[in-house]
């Protein structure tokens, strides 16, 4: 299986894949799990040709200890990769191939998608990541590429980097994928301890009912609803809840009909930040 670790090389070797085969790309930062699987799989369902990049993406860590402990473990993740499909391309470069000495994020206009949840916990966070983003679909130029609904919010401000960038790459959401007792699928779920990780399918709990509760009663009691259990349960610290439109991202005051919303909530266990979201109409 080809392991690609610059630029250049990764150019020569999609220069040589057929105009014909579509060309589907999926993005991680490695330490893959189930879900990045189910990501894979679809992008070769899909595609003629995958690259899957591995890249911890240091501009996307706003805190230096969580990029440090982040896991990474390349041989493991090959022989994963390889076991869906050996002919998929991966492209594993490093720090200075991708940034050279300039490790700074671009500044984007992402018209507020990137102010809320995630944006107002993790400062420039999304600017980290569509500074990644934007340089990958420029080297890979995909037809397709994989992103999973755990990350709602990275979805999508992805889709409105493609509209402000102008990049020609269809984005293919991919539902979230879930542990046993209901936690999302994570990298960072490595970090828990396996009791923890068990415990912590009440995220997941939580969210389900607050969807029932959300059929009769206004946001603002769903949510006090939802604060109240997390601070009954001393193992989980609630950093967010919100109910927000899937589109604006913006948080719900009032409900409207033909809107869509969904629910985002972000939680440290064991001092592990893991974040949820489920759909609520
Ligand atoms: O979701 C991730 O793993 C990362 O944010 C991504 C999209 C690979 C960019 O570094």
């Amino acid at each position: 299986m080809p392991l690609i670790r610059t630029k250049k090389d990764l150019d020569q070797r999609l220069k040589n894949i057929s105009n014909s085969l579509t060309l589907g790309l999926v993005p991680t930062m490695g330490a893959l799990h189930k879900g990045h699987i189910e990501l894979i799989k679809r992008a070769v369902s899909e595609n003629g040709r995958v690259v899957v990049s591995i890249f911890v993406n240091p501009t996307q860590f706003n805190n230096k200890e969580d990029l440090k402990k982040y896991p990474r473990d390349l041989s493991k993740d090959l022989e994963i990769i390889k076991a869906v499909d050996s002919e998929i391309m991966v492209f594993a470069p490093s720090v200075e191939e991708i940034y050279q000495k300039n490790v700074q994020t671009k500044k984007y206009n992402f018209a507020g998608l990137d102010k809320v949840m995630e944006g107002e916990f993790r400062d420039d966070h999304f600017n980290g990541v569509g500074t990644i983003v934007e340089q990958l679909f420029n080297l890979v130029k995909p037809d397709n590429a994989y992103f999973g609904e755990k990350d709602f919010q990275q979805l999508r401000i992805i889709k409105k980097l493609v509209e402000i960038q102008k990049i020609p790459v269809n984005i293919v959401p991919c539902p979230i994928v879930r542990e046993e007792h209901g936690l999302a699928m994570s990298s960072r779920n490595e970090r828990l301890s396996e009791k923890m990780r068990l415990k912590a399918g009440f995220i997941y709990k939580t969210l389900q009912t607050a969807k029932e509760k959300f059929g009769t009663k206004s946001a603002l009691k769903v949510k006090e609803w939802v604060v109240n259990q997390f601070i009954k349960e001393e193992d989980f610290k609630m950093e967010y809840f919100e109910i927000a439109d899937i589109e604006t991202l913006s948080p719900l005051k009032r409900k409207e009909k033909n809107k869509k919303y969904r629910a985002f909530i972000a939680v440290y266990a064991e001092d592990v930040r893991l974040i949820d979201n489920i759909a609520f109409n």
